[in-house]
């Protein structure tokens, strides 16, 4: 699950001019299409990658749908993220060699040293934690993905100086 911050930040599609404008095509074309919410929300999270609150109470105020619904929505399928992907995704493989070779405790460490949970991007939008399936190294389990690295045999221990090079 995402941390959904009620602050509007600077960068947020609602007050970006150029943003919103994208975001109001994007409604004016599909909202008497049947299944606009979904409609919506999917070309959304496509165009931005993420669906932030003060994003969705503008869809629900454009489409008068309740917000309630639209949050459903979101919480529902996993495709959908309602924060921005952080500058490096830190994706843990939690494959069958990775999980039994110590995955879990490679988790817990990165989220200790990040102070997010899994799914969740850090304050200065560094890094965003995801879990993922066998990338194909699992003779090198626990193995984590940064960005497009693959990083076999990870210890806990040597995490944080291992973050250290993504800044
Ligand atoms: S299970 Fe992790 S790389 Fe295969």
């Amino acid at each position: 699950m995402n941390v959904v911050s009620t602050e509007i930040m600077p960068d947020d599609p609602v007050v970006v001019p150029e943003k919103k404008a994208h975001m109001d095509a994007i409604l004016d074309a599909n909202r008497d299409r049947p299944g606009a919410t979904m409609l919506v929300l999917t070309l959304l999270q496509e165009e931005f990658g993420y669906v932030s609150l003060p994003m969705q109470n503008y869809i629900s105020e454009q489409l008068k749908v309740p917000l309630s619904h639209i949050y459903g929505v979101l919480t529902f399928y996993s495709s959908f993220r309602m924060t921005p992907i952080g500058r490096h995704q830190v994706n843990v493989c939690m494959g069958t060699a990775c999980y039994v070779r110590g995955g879990p405790t490679v988790i817990d460490k990165l989220e200790q040293v990040l102070g997010v949970k899994v799914g969740e991007t850090t304050e200065d939008n560094r890094f965003t934690l995801d879990i993922c399936r066998c990338v194909g190294a699992c003779s090198q389990a626990p193995v984590v993905m940064i960005d497009d690295d693959v990083i076999g045999r990870v210890k806990p221990q040597d995490i944080a100086k291992l973050l250290r090079k993504y800044e």
